[in-house]
């Protein structure tokens, strides 16, 4: 009899808190609408597989036409809200374009970081969103090409990351059509292809054992740096649009958010202690790199366009039989 209550019962509510979607986003504080401008996957399930098309912008992701594109401008401020989650894990939203229709882009393909926030101060990502009622904000940089972007955003939820193809990804893609002064944004990795399901920020084995939250870096590159291009722009300092402002521009149009203040500190704090680690991976993906190409023997003729040429525990070809074997993050280097 007990046990016929209380089984159920747990199940009910780890199936309401195991899954999430993005349902709104705010733009300097105005919304165009619940779920609008937003392509919706037909359920709130995570993505599994990391090679999946899908890994982009969630199922049924491939195509926007008939989704409203939402007018941005470079440096305005953008909050997005997710249903709350228990699941820990960062938050991370990145950008593609710029394009002439948005509704066309498949989403795979190339993506530059624009936001990262992991473990800071004890805390997931997640814990912070979900202590303001699931909205995050963070700026769209300001060096930016006039056009249109799928403004992606991701929450990588860790909580069955010890094994692998637990890790479940939560995706939203937007669709904006920003005005900006021109600009070039770097690095930039391409979705599928960046991630791999024994990458060590996607598979931790000891995630419940010793593993050192505080250490943890999201997958894709660090957040890009975006320069001014073209004619006259002035240099902006780079990078520090991403974490650097939390505060919505106009908290009242907004649901909720008692605790905006304690996330700012949150937020700005990630960058110092996010940092050090970035250095420090890359050294060691370097070091094995270079073994690897002097031992190495030349397998055959090195990995394909597109394929991985390198990375932290990578044991594939280091050359590239098409394209140029370019860096991307500490995980991944891949022939472009
Ligand atoms: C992980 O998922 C991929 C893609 O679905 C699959 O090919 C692979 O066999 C899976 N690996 C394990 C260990 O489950």
């Amino acid at each position: 009899m007990l046990s016929k209550v209380i089984i159920p019962s747990f199940m009910l509510v780890a199936q309401t808190l195991a899954h999430q979607n993005l349902h709104q986003f705010w733009v300097n504080g105005v919304t165009p609408g619940y779920q609008v401008g937003i392509r919706m996957p037909p359920s709130n399930n995570p993505v599994l597989d990391v090679t999946s098309p899908d890994i982009a912008c969630n199922v049924n992701g491939e195509s926007g036409v008939g989704v409203a594109v939402i007018p941005a401008n470079a440096g305005d401020t953008i909050q997005v809200q997710w249903d709350v989650s228990t699941h820990p894990g960062p938050i991370t939203h990145e950008l593609q374009g710029p394009v002439a229709d948005v509704t066309k882009s498949t989403g795979s393909g190339t993506w530059f970081k624009i936001q990262e926030l992991d473990y800071v101060n004890g805390q997931w990502a997640n814990e912070v969103m979900e202590a303001n009622s699931g909205l995050f904000s963070f700026k769209l940089p300001a060096n930016l090409p006039s056009g249109q972007y799928l403004l992606r955003s991701e929450m990588e939820a860790l909580h069955a990351s010890q094994t692998i193809n637990g890790t479940q990804w939560y995706i939203g893609c937007m669709q904006l059509a920003i005005t900006g002064p021109g600009g070039t944004c770097s690095p930039t990795y391409q979705l599928p292809g960046a991630y791999h399901n024994t990458d060590p920020n996607i598979y931790i084995s000891d995630f419940y054992y010793g593993f050192t939250a505080s250490t943890f870096t999201a997958p894709g590159s660090a957040v890009a740096t975006c320069v001014a291009g073209g004619g006259g722009g002035t240099k902006t300092t780079a990078v520090t649009t991403t974490k650097s402002t939390t505060t919505p521009a106009k908290s009242t149009t907004t649901p909720a958010g008692p605790t905006t203040k304690t996330t700012t500190t949150m937020v700005t704090t990630t960058k110092s202690t996010t940092t050090p680690v970035r250095v420090t991976t890359t050294t060691a993906r370097v070091t094995t790199t270079t073994a690897k190409t002097t031992t190495g023997g030349g397998s055959s003729g090195g990995a394909p366009l597109y394929g991985q040429c390198g990375g932290a525990g990578w044991t594939g070809p280091t050359t590239c039989a098409q394209g140029t074997c370019t860096y991307s993050n500490a995980y991944y280097s891949q022939c472009i």
